[in-house]
Protein backbone atom coordinates (compact mmCIF):
# COMPACT_ATOMS: atom_id res chain seq x y z
CA UNK A 1 0.00 0.00 0.00
CA UNK A 2 2.61 2.69 1.25
CA UNK A 3 5.95 1.02 -0.26
CA UNK A 4 4.88 1.76 -4.11
CA UNK A 5 4.84 5.30 -3.02
CA UNK A 6 7.91 4.65 -0.87
CA UNK A 7 9.66 2.85 -3.77
CA UNK A 8 8.91 5.37 -6.48
CA UNK A 9 10.53 8.51 -4.45
CA UNK A 10 13.66 6.16 -3.01
CA UNK A 11 14.31 4.30 -7.03
CA UNK A 12 14.88 8.51 -8.44
CA UNK A 13 17.69 8.11 -6.22
CA UNK A 14 21.13 6.85 -7.01
CA UNK A 15 20.88 2.98 -5.31
CA UNK A 16 23.33 4.01 -2.94
CA UNK A 17 22.48 6.83 -1.53
CA UNK A 18 18.57 5.43 -1.61
CA UNK A 19 19.90 2.63 0.79
CA UNK A 20 21.63 5.20 2.86
CA UNK A 21 18.63 7.24 3.47
CA UNK A 22 16.52 3.78 4.41
CA UNK A 23 19.10 2.43 6.85
CA UNK A 24 19.66 5.91 8.52
CA UNK A 25 15.70 5.90 9.02
CA UNK A 26 15.39 2.65 9.89
CA UNK A 27 18.42 2.82 12.28
CA UNK A 28 16.86 6.48 13.96
CA UNK A 29 13.41 4.25 14.85
CA UNK A 30 15.21 1.79 16.00
CA UNK A 31 16.70 3.44 18.86
CA UNK A 32 13.86 4.62 20.12
CA UNK A 33 11.89 2.02 21.81
CA UNK A 34 8.01 3.17 21.65
CA UNK A 35 9.00 4.05 17.85
CA UNK A 36 10.42 0.37 17.74
CA UNK A 37 7.81 -1.36 19.03
CA UNK A 38 5.19 0.83 16.99
CA UNK A 39 7.28 -1.10 14.16
CA UNK A 40 7.21 -4.21 15.69
CA UNK A 41 3.38 -4.40 15.89
CA UNK A 42 2.94 -3.30 12.18
CA UNK A 43 5.93 -5.57 10.57
CA UNK A 44 6.12 -8.46 13.18
CA UNK A 45 4.10 -11.71 12.29
CA UNK A 46 2.98 -12.83 15.11
CA UNK A 47 2.35 -16.43 15.04
CA UNK A 48 6.00 -17.42 13.67
CA UNK A 49 7.27 -20.66 14.73
CA UNK A 50 10.47 -20.55 16.40
CA UNK A 51 13.34 -22.97 14.64
CA UNK A 52 16.20 -24.15 16.33
CA UNK A 53 19.62 -24.69 14.22
CA UNK A 54 23.09 -24.34 15.09
CA UNK A 55 22.08 -24.90 18.80
CA UNK A 56 20.98 -20.94 18.45
CA UNK A 57 17.01 -20.79 18.97
CA UNK A 58 15.76 -18.03 16.16
CA UNK A 59 12.31 -16.68 16.21
CA UNK A 60 11.11 -17.44 13.20
CA UNK A 61 12.94 -18.84 9.61
CA UNK A 62 13.12 -15.19 7.57
CA UNK A 63 16.81 -13.24 8.24
CA UNK A 64 18.29 -10.32 6.68
CA UNK A 65 20.78 -11.30 4.27
CA UNK A 66 24.65 -9.72 4.69
CA UNK A 67 25.40 -6.13 3.03
CA UNK A 68 22.18 -4.19 4.30
CA UNK A 69 23.74 -3.45 7.27
CA UNK A 70 27.48 -3.28 7.07
CA UNK A 71 28.42 -1.74 9.76
CA UNK A 72 25.68 -2.45 12.07
CA UNK A 73 24.10 0.72 12.31
CA UNK A 74 20.73 -0.26 11.65
CA UNK A 75 20.50 -3.83 13.24
CA UNK A 76 17.85 -3.10 16.31
CA UNK A 77 15.39 -1.30 13.80
CA UNK A 78 15.83 -3.70 11.10
CA UNK A 79 14.67 -6.79 13.47
CA UNK A 80 11.56 -4.68 14.20
CA UNK A 81 10.95 -5.74 10.72
CA UNK A 82 10.49 -8.67 11.66
CA UNK A 83 13.10 -10.56 10.61
CA UNK A 84 14.11 -13.37 13.09
CA UNK A 85 17.94 -12.77 12.57
CA UNK A 86 20.03 -10.15 11.28
CA UNK A 87 23.67 -10.47 9.44
CA UNK A 88 25.57 -7.74 9.62
CA UNK A 89 28.94 -6.83 7.63
CA UNK A 90 30.63 -7.63 5.60
CA UNK A 91 33.04 -6.51 8.42
CA UNK A 92 36.93 -6.00 7.85
CA UNK A 93 39.71 -5.99 10.29
CA UNK A 94 40.30 -2.38 8.91
CA UNK A 95 38.43 0.67 7.31
CA UNK A 96 38.14 0.41 3.88
CA UNK A 97 36.41 2.52 1.11
CA UNK A 98 35.76 0.04 -1.11
CA UNK A 99 35.31 0.27 -5.00
CA UNK A 100 34.52 3.89 -6.76
CA UNK A 101 31.01 4.68 -7.00
CA UNK A 102 28.78 3.69 -8.55
CA UNK A 103 28.73 0.31 -7.78
CA UNK A 104 25.29 -0.70 -7.18
CA UNK A 105 22.58 -0.92 -10.60
CA UNK A 106 19.02 -1.84 -10.10
CA UNK A 107 17.62 -4.30 -13.19
CA UNK A 108 14.20 -2.79 -12.21
CA UNK A 109 12.47 -4.53 -14.82
CA UNK A 110 14.42 -8.37 -13.58
CA UNK A 111 13.74 -7.14 -9.85
CA UNK A 112 16.90 -7.56 -9.80
CA UNK A 113 20.56 -5.56 -8.49
CA UNK A 114 24.11 -5.85 -10.01
CA UNK A 115 26.82 -4.46 -7.01
CA UNK A 116 29.83 -4.61 -6.76
CA UNK A 117 30.80 -2.83 -3.47
CA UNK A 118 33.87 -4.48 -2.21
CA UNK A 119 33.42 -4.41 1.35
CA UNK A 120 33.55 -0.72 2.02
CA UNK A 121 33.27 -0.27 5.89
CA UNK A 122 34.05 1.34 9.10
CA UNK A 123 36.25 -1.92 10.31
CA UNK A 124 35.92 -3.96 13.33
CA UNK A 125 36.47 -2.13 16.32
CA UNK A 126 33.95 0.49 15.65
CA UNK A 127 31.37 -2.06 14.46
CA UNK A 128 32.23 -3.63 17.75
CA UNK A 129 31.03 -1.10 19.35
CA UNK A 130 27.91 -1.09 18.20
CA UNK A 131 27.39 -4.78 19.06
CA UNK A 132 26.78 -5.25 22.92
CA UNK A 133 23.42 -4.35 24.59
CA UNK A 134 20.08 -5.45 24.02
CA UNK A 135 18.39 -8.03 21.67
CA UNK A 136 14.82 -6.81 21.04
CA UNK A 137 12.74 -9.77 20.61
CA UNK A 138 15.39 -12.40 20.74
CA UNK A 139 16.26 -11.51 17.32
CA UNK A 140 19.63 -13.44 16.25
CA UNK A 141 22.82 -11.37 15.26
CA UNK A 142 25.42 -12.72 13.07
CA UNK A 143 28.35 -10.94 12.10
CA UNK A 144 29.85 -11.42 8.75
CA UNK A 145 33.33 -11.43 8.32
CA UNK A 146 36.12 -10.83 5.38
CA UNK A 147 39.26 -10.36 4.68
CA UNK A 148 40.88 -6.65 3.93
CA UNK A 149 41.32 -6.22 -0.06
CA UNK A 150 44.56 -5.38 0.88
CA UNK A 151 45.88 -8.56 2.42
CA UNK A 152 47.01 -11.47 -0.16
CA UNK A 153 45.41 -14.79 -0.01
CA UNK A 154 47.94 -16.15 1.83
CA UNK A 155 47.68 -13.92 4.60
CA UNK A 156 43.57 -14.10 4.84
CA UNK A 157 43.36 -16.45 7.83
CA UNK A 158 45.32 -13.94 9.81
CA UNK A 159 42.48 -11.81 9.12
CA UNK A 160 39.38 -13.51 9.95
CA UNK A 161 41.42 -15.02 12.82
CA UNK A 162 41.21 -11.47 14.00
CA UNK A 163 37.75 -10.97 13.38
CA UNK A 164 36.99 -14.20 14.61
CA UNK A 165 38.58 -12.50 18.14
CA UNK A 166 36.58 -9.27 18.34
CA UNK A 167 33.48 -10.87 17.53
CA UNK A 168 33.37 -14.23 18.85
CA UNK A 169 32.04 -12.50 22.37
CA UNK A 170 29.69 -10.14 20.82
CA UNK A 171 27.58 -12.48 17.79
CA UNK A 172 25.53 -15.09 17.79
CA UNK A 173 27.18 -16.95 15.10
CA UNK A 174 29.81 -15.95 12.31
CA UNK A 175 29.34 -16.52 8.72
CA UNK A 176 33.26 -16.74 6.54
CA UNK A 177 32.37 -14.64 3.37
CA UNK A 178 34.92 -16.04 0.70
CA UNK A 179 31.72 -15.64 -2.21
CA UNK A 180 32.12 -12.19 -2.64
CA UNK A 181 32.42 -11.60 -6.43
CA UNK A 182 33.95 -7.69 -5.73
CA UNK A 183 37.33 -8.72 -3.71
CA UNK A 184 39.84 -9.66 -6.03
CA UNK A 185 40.69 -13.08 -5.63
CA UNK A 186 38.53 -14.03 -2.75
CA UNK A 187 36.79 -16.73 -4.36
CA UNK A 188 39.91 -18.68 -4.50
CA UNK A 189 39.60 -19.06 -1.04
CA UNK A 190 36.46 -21.87 -1.75
CA UNK A 191 39.40 -24.24 -3.36
CA UNK A 192 40.41 -26.84 -1.62
CA UNK A 193 44.09 -25.82 -1.56
CA UNK A 194 43.02 -22.88 0.60
CA UNK A 195 39.40 -24.18 2.11
CA UNK A 196 40.92 -27.19 3.97
CA UNK A 197 43.98 -25.11 5.99
CA UNK A 198 42.07 -21.88 6.43
CA UNK A 199 38.98 -23.45 7.95
CA UNK A 200 41.25 -25.75 10.18
CA UNK A 201 42.94 -22.55 11.29
CA UNK A 202 39.57 -21.05 11.85
CA UNK A 203 38.25 -23.53 14.26
CA UNK A 204 41.63 -23.53 16.22
CA UNK A 205 40.77 -20.16 17.04
CA UNK A 206 37.36 -20.54 17.73
CA UNK A 207 38.34 -23.63 20.10
CA UNK A 208 41.00 -21.53 21.90
CA UNK A 209 38.13 -18.90 22.62
CA UNK A 210 35.47 -21.26 23.65
CA UNK A 211 38.60 -22.71 26.28
CA UNK A 212 38.54 -19.28 27.38
CA UNK A 213 35.37 -18.10 27.66
CA UNK A 214 33.46 -21.32 27.86
CA UNK A 215 31.38 -20.43 24.83
CA UNK A 216 31.76 -21.87 21.46
CA UNK A 217 30.31 -19.48 18.76
CA UNK A 218 28.49 -21.15 15.30
CA UNK A 219 30.81 -20.55 12.61
CA UNK A 220 29.11 -20.46 9.37
CA UNK A 221 30.42 -20.43 5.58
CA UNK A 222 28.65 -18.54 2.90
CA UNK A 223 29.51 -19.97 -0.72
CA UNK A 224 29.05 -18.81 -4.49
CA UNK A 225 26.45 -20.17 -6.73
CA UNK A 226 29.39 -20.03 -9.42
CA UNK A 227 31.69 -23.40 -8.36
CA UNK A 228 31.24 -26.30 -10.35
CA UNK A 229 29.78 -29.53 -8.99
CA UNK A 230 33.08 -31.04 -7.91
CA UNK A 231 34.30 -27.43 -6.49
CA UNK A 232 30.95 -27.10 -4.53
CA UNK A 233 30.92 -30.96 -3.12
CA UNK A 234 34.74 -29.81 -2.08
CA UNK A 235 33.92 -26.88 0.13
CA UNK A 236 31.31 -28.56 1.54
CA UNK A 237 33.33 -31.55 2.57
CA UNK A 238 35.79 -29.29 3.97
CA UNK A 239 33.22 -27.01 6.17
CA UNK A 240 32.20 -30.56 7.49
CA UNK A 241 35.85 -31.43 7.96
CA UNK A 242 37.15 -28.78 9.90
CA UNK A 243 34.20 -29.23 12.42
CA UNK A 244 31.95 -25.84 11.53
CA UNK A 245 28.32 -25.69 11.92
CA UNK A 246 26.92 -24.60 8.67
CA UNK A 247 26.82 -23.31 5.37
CA UNK A 248 24.92 -20.20 3.80
CA UNK A 249 24.16 -20.60 0.27
CA UNK A 250 24.35 -18.26 -2.32
CA UNK A 251 26.46 -15.19 -2.31
CA UNK A 252 25.67 -13.43 -5.51
CA UNK A 253 26.25 -14.70 -8.99
CA UNK A 254 28.80 -13.30 -11.68
CA UNK A 255 26.54 -15.81 -14.54
CA UNK A 256 24.61 -13.20 -16.85
CA UNK A 257 22.54 -15.95 -18.16
CA UNK A 258 19.24 -14.87 -16.59
CA UNK A 259 19.59 -10.92 -17.55
CA UNK A 260 21.37 -11.57 -20.58
CA UNK A 261 20.63 -8.35 -23.34
CA UNK A 262 19.90 -6.28 -20.02
CA UNK A 263 21.39 -2.98 -20.89
CA UNK A 264 22.58 -3.19 -17.30
CA UNK A 265 23.74 -6.89 -17.44
CA UNK A 266 27.38 -5.98 -18.60
CA UNK A 267 28.51 -4.13 -15.47
CA UNK A 268 30.85 -5.99 -13.30
CA UNK A 269 29.82 -7.58 -9.72
CA UNK A 270 27.43 -10.42 -8.65
CA UNK A 271 23.79 -10.34 -9.16
CA UNK A 272 21.12 -10.88 -7.06
CA UNK A 273 17.29 -10.85 -6.76
CA UNK A 274 14.69 -12.80 -9.02
CA UNK A 275 17.29 -13.54 -11.39
CA UNK A 276 19.65 -15.17 -8.72
CA UNK A 277 16.61 -17.32 -7.58
CA UNK A 278 16.57 -20.67 -9.45
CA UNK A 279 20.19 -20.94 -9.49
CA UNK A 280 20.54 -20.38 -5.80
CA UNK A 281 17.84 -22.68 -5.36
CA UNK A 282 19.54 -25.26 -7.21
CA UNK A 283 23.03 -25.23 -5.23
CA UNK A 284 20.96 -24.97 -1.70
CA UNK A 285 19.73 -28.38 -3.04
CA UNK A 286 22.88 -29.88 -4.33
CA UNK A 287 24.33 -28.59 -1.29
CA UNK A 288 21.75 -29.96 0.89
CA UNK A 289 22.01 -33.35 -1.07
CA UNK A 290 25.56 -33.69 -0.72
CA UNK A 291 25.51 -32.88 2.99
CA UNK A 292 22.53 -35.49 3.63
CA UNK A 293 21.61 -33.47 7.05
CA UNK A 294 25.05 -33.34 8.16
CA UNK A 295 24.46 -29.59 8.66
CA UNK A 296 21.99 -26.75 8.64
CA UNK A 297 21.77 -24.54 5.29
CA UNK A 298 21.07 -21.04 5.56
CA UNK A 299 19.06 -20.66 1.59
CA UNK A 300 19.44 -16.87 0.09
CA UNK A 301 19.17 -15.77 -3.37
CA UNK A 302 16.18 -14.25 -5.19
CA UNK A 303 13.47 -14.59 -2.11
CA UNK A 304 10.92 -11.57 -3.59
CA UNK A 305 7.91 -14.18 -2.16
CA UNK A 306 6.40 -16.65 0.27
CA UNK A 307 7.11 -19.34 -2.73
CA UNK A 308 10.49 -18.46 -3.31
CA UNK A 309 11.13 -18.91 0.64
CA UNK A 310 8.99 -22.00 0.60
CA UNK A 311 11.41 -23.48 -2.64
CA UNK A 312 14.64 -23.06 -0.86
CA UNK A 313 13.36 -24.68 2.81
CA UNK A 314 11.87 -27.33 0.09
CA UNK A 315 15.46 -27.57 -1.44
CA UNK A 316 16.70 -28.36 2.63
CA UNK A 317 17.55 -25.02 3.79
CA UNK A 318 16.58 -24.53 7.39
CA UNK A 319 16.48 -21.27 7.78
CA UNK A 320 16.50 -18.17 4.88
CA UNK A 321 17.90 -14.62 4.20
CA UNK A 322 16.86 -12.12 1.78
CA UNK A 323 18.19 -8.28 0.97
CA UNK A 324 17.08 -7.42 -3.03
CA UNK A 325 13.68 -8.54 -1.68
CA UNK A 326 13.33 -5.83 0.69
CA UNK A 327 14.33 -3.34 -1.76
CA UNK A 328 11.85 -4.34 -4.71
CA UNK A 329 9.04 -5.53 -2.19
CA UNK A 330 9.41 -3.21 0.64
CA UNK A 331 9.38 -3.94 4.95
CA UNK A 332 6.54 -5.91 4.75
CA UNK A 333 7.78 -8.54 2.63
CA UNK A 334 9.30 -10.20 6.12
CA UNK A 335 6.14 -10.65 7.34
CA UNK A 336 4.10 -11.95 3.45
CA UNK A 337 6.72 -14.55 3.51
CA UNK A 338 6.38 -15.71 7.20
CA UNK A 339 2.69 -15.71 6.83
CA UNK A 340 2.52 -17.55 3.36
CA UNK A 341 4.96 -20.22 4.88
CA UNK A 342 2.73 -21.62 7.59
CA UNK A 343 3.71 -23.48 10.66
CA UNK A 344 7.48 -24.24 10.60
CA UNK A 345 7.80 -27.99 8.83
CA UNK A 346 10.66 -30.17 10.27
CA UNK A 347 14.54 -29.90 8.35
CA UNK A 348 17.53 -31.55 8.85
CA UNK A 349 19.74 -30.92 11.50
CA UNK A 350 17.31 -28.11 12.80
CA UNK A 351 13.89 -28.56 15.04
CA UNK A 352 10.83 -26.34 15.10
CA UNK A 353 10.43 -25.25 18.84
CA UNK A 354 6.81 -24.59 19.18
CA UNK A 355 5.36 -22.10 20.74
C1 LIG B 1 24.23 -4.18 -2.48
C2 LIG B 1 24.58 -5.54 -1.96
C3 LIG B 1 25.64 -5.68 -1.07
C4 LIG B 1 25.99 -6.93 -0.57
N1 LIG B 1 27.02 -7.05 0.32
C5 LIG B 1 27.33 -8.25 0.85
C6 LIG B 1 28.36 -8.39 1.81
O1 LIG B 1 28.97 -7.42 2.24
N2 LIG B 1 28.65 -9.64 2.27
C7 LIG B 1 27.97 -10.76 1.84
O2 LIG B 1 28.26 -11.86 2.30
N3 LIG B 1 26.97 -10.65 0.95
C8 LIG B 1 26.64 -9.44 0.44
N4 LIG B 1 25.62 -9.35 -0.46
C9 LIG B 1 24.95 -10.58 -0.93
C10 LIG B 1 23.68 -10.88 -0.14
O3 LIG B 1 23.95 -11.11 1.20
C11 LIG B 1 22.96 -12.12 -0.73
O4 LIG B 1 23.79 -13.24 -0.55
C12 LIG B 1 22.65 -11.97 -2.20
O5 LIG B 1 22.31 -10.63 -2.53
C13 LIG B 1 21.50 -12.87 -2.65
O6 LIG B 1 20.31 -12.58 -1.93
P1 LIG B 1 19.16 -11.62 -2.50
O7 LIG B 1 18.86 -12.06 -3.89
O8 LIG B 1 18.02 -11.82 -1.55
O9 LIG B 1 19.69 -10.24 -2.45
C14 LIG B 1 25.25 -8.08 -0.97
C15 LIG B 1 24.17 -7.94 -1.85
C16 LIG B 1 23.83 -6.70 -2.34
C17 LIG B 1 22.65 -6.57 -3.27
Amino acid sequence: MLYPLARAALFRLEPETAHALSLAAIARAGAVAPVRAALGARFRAPDAEPVEAFGLRFPNRVGLAAGYDKDGEGWRGLAALGFGHIEIGTVTPEPQPGNPRPRVFRLVDRRSVVNRMGFPGQGAARVATRLAGERPWGVVLGVNIGKQKTTPLEAAAGDYERLIEVFAPLADYLAVNISSPNTPGLRRLQDPVFLGALLGRLAAKRAELADATGRRTPILVKLAPDLDPDQLRGAVDAIVGAGLDGIIATNTTIARDAVAGHPLAAEEGGLSGAALSELSTRVVAAIAGHLGGALPVIGVGGIMSAADARAKLEAGATLVQLYTGLVYEGPGLVRRVLEGLGPATRRPGSRSTGS
